[in-house]
Parts: structure tokens; C-alpha cells; sequence
């Protein structure tokens, strides 16, 4: 019997992925009360724009883009977007997201580790992120990969009619 985790791989996005991606994009942010910054009219990347960020992101050694795909389908998506500063170079901010019918079902997790072992290739010294304090799944599994909480940014967003505090959370990959 195979598992759901199972039917899953993780690869890297590539161009020819810009318009599926855009799709999956547009569905997660029409979700209700999704616990992005980012909202649905905010976001107007065009098929060509996102193929040029791919590019880009396959380009430098401190981006990354990871897709998790099951059925032919996008089923989460993950990327790094590193600093552009000599400073900062070996810093590098993630995303993820999963969709939701997939949610609780392990693509988090094997997204994040894919990550975390490019992190490690490309010499990335810290993996950061931001969060919606009431974001308990997503908390949950950063805390799983290791991830520790450094501060808390209050009333830091204005969505669905209220502030939210966002918590700071970051990796290093020597630990
Ligand atoms: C956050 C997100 C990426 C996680 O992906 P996922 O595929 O659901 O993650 P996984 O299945 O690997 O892990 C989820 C874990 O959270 C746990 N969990 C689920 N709901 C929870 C809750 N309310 N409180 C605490 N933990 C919870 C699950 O039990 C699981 O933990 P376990 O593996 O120890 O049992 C996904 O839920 C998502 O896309 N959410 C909407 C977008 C989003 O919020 N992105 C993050 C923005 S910072």
C-alpha cells in the first residue's frame, strides 16, 4: 500500500512551470484567512514575470525554489530568497505553502528538509523566517526542523480586520 507521502517528489521549478504556478498561487490566496501579508489583489505577477523569477532563483547560489508535485499536480511549493549584501550572503528567508487538501499529510516536511539539505550544499549559514503568531501548524513544524524562536513583532500586520503579531524563527545550519 503506498502512503501519500510516498507519491510526493520534490524538484526544483523550473520556467516552464510559471503558468501552473500562478494558478496555484492565485487558489492559495483566495483561501479564507490565509495567514499570508501578501492578499489576492496584491498580487498580479504576469506568466512572464514569474518565469523570470524562476530564472532568477535557479541563478543565484542563495535563492532557491522547491515544488512538491503529486499526480502531475503542484501540490506545495517552497522557496529561499538569500541576501544580495557581501553581509548578508549567508543569510537566506523561506516561504512555504502546501495546498490544503494535501495539509497534515508530511509535503511540509519533506519540502523543509529539502531545503535544509540545499541550505547546507550552498553553504547557507541561516535559514530565517517570519510567521502569524497564530499560525500553530506552521509553528509546529518549524519548531520539528529545528527552527528557534527569536522574537516576536507585535501588531507587525493588517488582515481580515485586525493586527496580528508576526514571530521571527530562524535555523543555522551548523546548529
Ligand atoms: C504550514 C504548512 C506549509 C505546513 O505544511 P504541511 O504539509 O501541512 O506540514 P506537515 O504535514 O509536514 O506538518 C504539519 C504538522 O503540524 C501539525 N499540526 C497540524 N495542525 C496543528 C495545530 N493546530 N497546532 C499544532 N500542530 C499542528 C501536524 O500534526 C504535523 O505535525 P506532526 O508531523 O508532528 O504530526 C501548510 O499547512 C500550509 O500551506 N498552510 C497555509 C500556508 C501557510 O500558512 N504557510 C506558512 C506561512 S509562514
Amino acid at each position: 500500500m503506498t502512503t501519500m507521502e510516498q507519491r510526493v517528489t520534490i524538484r526544483e521549478a523550473m520556467p516552464a512551470d510559471a503558468e501552473r504556478l500562478l494558478t496555484y498561487m492565485r487558489q492559495l490566496l483566495a483561501e479564507p484567512e490565509i495567514d499570508f501579508i501578501l492578499s489576492a489583489g496584491e498580487f498580479t505577477v504576469s506568466v512572464e514575470q514569474e518565469r523570470q523569477l524562476i530564472e532568477r532563483y535557479a541563478m543565484l547560489e542563495n535563492y532557491t525554489f522547491l515544488l512538491a508535485e503529486a499526480e502531475g499536480r503542484i501540490i506545495g511549493v517552497l522557496h529561499c530568497q538569500g541576501g544580495n549584501l557581501a553581509a548578508t550572503r549567508h543569510v537566506t528567508r523561506l516561504a512555504i505553502s502546501v495546498r490544503p487538501e494535501w495539509r497534515d499529510h508530511g509535503v511540509g516536511a519533506q519540502l523543509m528538509q529539502a531545503a535544509q539539505g540545499w541550505a547546507r550544499e550552498a553553504g547557507i549559514v541561516r535559514v530565517e523566517l517570519e510567521v502569524f503568531a497564530r499560525n500553530a501548524r506552521a509553528i509546529h513544524l518549524y519548531e520539528k526542523c529545528g527552527f528557534q524562536h527569536e522574537g516576536r513583532r507585535r501588531c507587525a500586520v493588517y488582515r481580515y480586520g485586525q493586527y496580528h503579531d508576526l514571530l521571527m524563527m530562524a535555523w543555522l545550519a551548523e546548529g
